[in-house]
């Protein structure tokens, strides 16, 4: 339920692939935190993983993992909406007139769509190219303040900020004037961005093509064991300080993997383990993420069983977020002077 109180939380994951490591301390475990003295709408961003070819089959299991995940990571459906972005139009009627507003030089920038694109430039979908400005369309339909997300999205917010400050500029004199909240991002320093467990300057994705490079919600206890074990390090023993991390990918990462499960500071970790070998903290590490995940896969296995729970979840949800986004979006289409 709204609360006037408390400051507005928007956040969205896309249904596009099994979950990780990286999208569960770069953004989920921080939606769950947040939830207590926020008011907090996490969305399964369905309209923006279209923007490549899905298969309709695979997306629709997608949406639901994405809703289990988010129920199993600790988000209570009584403190937090949780929806699926299809099931609002405004969102997609939002970023119609931000496609207005933003301007092509500003998405020109945006380094994701660069990334990709790849080579492919003119044969992707117009869609991919205009992500960000649907992004934005669902986070000021909501009139939010803050917005977790992980590393990656950053350059997004920065334009989400452009954007809702362009608009608000343009339409001063129609009572545009401080209409939308200029959003703040949240992004944790530790854990913001989690690498490949095989290549340390990549990102850990769900695109990539080995499972070894990551860390699923589904992994069983024996496989994770087997993930770490297998990460890639190099052959000097664990540093003593931060700074000689910056040139060891792997090793940084799988330290800073451990700090944001243990709630350590990224020091506080090398103390204790510099001079150790990496057989001895690879233990440690796995049984870290055991003692995380375990209780998370065993949740997810049990709303497996129980579809009628999490699609009453999603209904309730898109009721909630309906009726903010309407009212919201009558406000909008006035000040734009869209309609009779
Ligand atoms: P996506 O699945 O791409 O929609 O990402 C969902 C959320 O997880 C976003 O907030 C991303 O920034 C975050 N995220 C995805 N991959 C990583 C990663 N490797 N490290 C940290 N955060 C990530
Ligand atoms: N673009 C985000 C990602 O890939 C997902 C997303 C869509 C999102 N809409 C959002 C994140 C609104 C935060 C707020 O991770």
């Amino acid at each position: 339920m709204q609360d006037k109180k408390k400051k507005i939380v928007f956040s969205g994951v896309q249904p596009t692939g099994a979950l990780h490591l990286g999208n569960y301390l770069g953004a989920i475990k921080n939606f769950v935190d947040l939830q207590e003295d926020h008011d907090c709408l996490y969305c399964i961003v369905d309209l923006h993983a279209v923007t490549v070819w899905q298969n309709p089959n695979d997306l629709k299991s997608n949406i639901l993992d994405v809703a289990s995940i988010y129920l199993a990571s600790g988000i209570d459906p009584k403190k937090s909406t949780i929806f699926v972005q299809s099931t609002v139009p405004y969102h997609s009627e939002l970023s119609w007139i931000l496609n207005c507003v933003t301007r092509i030089g500003w998405l020109n920038r945006m380094t994701q769509f660069k990334e990709k694109a790849g080579k492919n430039r003119e044969n992707v979908s117009s869609g991919l190219y205009t992500y960000p400005n649907l992004m934005a369309a669902d986070i000021l339909l909501y009139f939010s303040d803050l917005v977790p997300v992980g590393d990656d999205q950053k350059q997004h917010l920065e334009l989400t900020r452009d954007i809702a400050q362009k608009f608000n500029n343009d339409y001063s004199d129609f009572g545009g004037k401080d209409f939308f909240p200029i959003p703040n991002p949240i992004i944790m320093d530790e854990s913001s961005r989690v690498m490949s467990l095989r290549d340390g300057t990549k990102k850990m994705s769900k695109s990539d093509p080995s499972a070894m490079s990551r860390i699923e919600f589904k992994d069983s206890n024996d496989l994770i064991v087997k993930k770490i074990s297998k990460a890639k390090t190099d052959p000097l023993p664990i540093p003593n300080n931060v700074n000689d991390l910056e040139t060891r990918p792997e090793v940084h990462n799988l330290i800073s993997i451990f700090s944001s499960l243990a709630g350590l500071k990224i020091t506080t970790v090398l103390n204790d383990y510099s001079g150790k070998q990496f057989s001895e903290f690879k233990k440690d590490l796995s049984d870290l993420l055991i003692e995380n995940i375990e209780p998370i896969r065993d949740e997810l296995i049990r709303l497996d069983n129980d579809h009628s729970f999490l699609l009453d979840i999603l209904e309730k949800g898109t009721n909630e977020a309906m009726k903010r986004s309407s009212l919201n979006m009558k406000k909008i289409r006035d000040i734009v002077g869209l309609g009779y």
